[in-house]
């Protein structure tokens, strides 16, 4: 798949007005998440919803639909898609006695910074069998692309919230809160990315702090050759994903 992103983010969050046309491969690629659904008609709550794109399709398959993100516009977004949309963190929500019979989750988890607590609260906010779905960055995800960006900035901690956890720490999560795991997959998924620079322009954005991007992205571009896998197909510069996938039920 070969995708272009032209923007900029802002920290900790990607920029919801340019995220849907720029990082449409990322609800696209969570599709088969989706299908790991009970058939409808189910009570849905899409955890970390983003702009609402697969809260969208779930709502299209003939589920009922309440999405949740940390960030407003993704929210306002969303509910501009009718789905009913609430801002609140994946860290601590709670919808009390109104319980869902799924949660399903794409791309957001790993954005959490308090694992166990967002699997605490999905617990909670399930029925009897309830089922969670999701997948997120794997231990590993991305691993070339943030060692070209520590190249360029060498002086620099990772200042990057993300959380890639191993499988068996995922595990580990779900099985606490007594979620039995039907499948846990964990794999490579390189995606084509002839220009990197935009992907550190849209989800780069904890690395600039206060300093202006631009040259820190034209440094990173320069070196991202020497860094990134190619595709063996086309030669194209590609971003190593590593995925996590889920199907657990309580
Ligand atoms: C991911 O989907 O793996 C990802 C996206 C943005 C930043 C970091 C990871």
């Amino acid at each position: 798949m070969r995708w272009s992103l032209v923007l900029r983010g802002v920290s900790a969050k990607c920029d919801a007005d340019l995220y849907g046309t720029t990082a449409s491969f990322v609800p696209q690629l969570g599709k088969p998440v989706l299908d790991l659904l009970p058939p409808p008609p189910k009570r849905v709550l899409d955890l970390g919803c983003g702009d609402g794109v697969l809260s969208a399709e779930l709502l299209d398959r003939g589920y009922e639909v309440v999405g949740i993100d940390a960030d407003e516009r993704m929210v306002e977004k969303t509910r501009e898609r009718n789905v009913e949309a609430f801002v609140k963190r994946g860290e601590a929500f709670d919808f009390e006695a109104k319980k869902f019979d799924c949660v399903f989750t794409n791309a957001a988890f790993h954005w959490m910074t308090d694992q166990p607590a967002v699997v605490r609260c999905v617990k909670q906010a399930l029925g009897p069998n309830g089922v969670f779905v999701g997948e997120c960055g794997g231990h590993g995800n991305i691993a070339a692309l943030r060692e070209a960006v520590r190249h360029v900035l060498p002086e620099e901690p990772d200042l990057c919230p993300w959380t890639f956890p191993t499988p068996i720490a995922l595990r580990e999560m779900l099985e606490i809160q007594g979620f039995r795991v039907l499948s846990l997959d964990y794999f490579d998924r390189p995606v084509e990315c002839p220009d990197p620079a935009d992907w550190l322009r849209t989800f780069g954005n904890c690395y600039f702090r206060d300093r202006d991007p631009e040259p820190v992205v034209r440094a990173f571009s320069d070196v991202a050759p020497d860094f990134l896998p190619t595709s063996p197909t086309t030669g194209t510069l590609m971003v190593d994903y590593v995925r996590l996938r889920w199907h657990a039920v309580l």
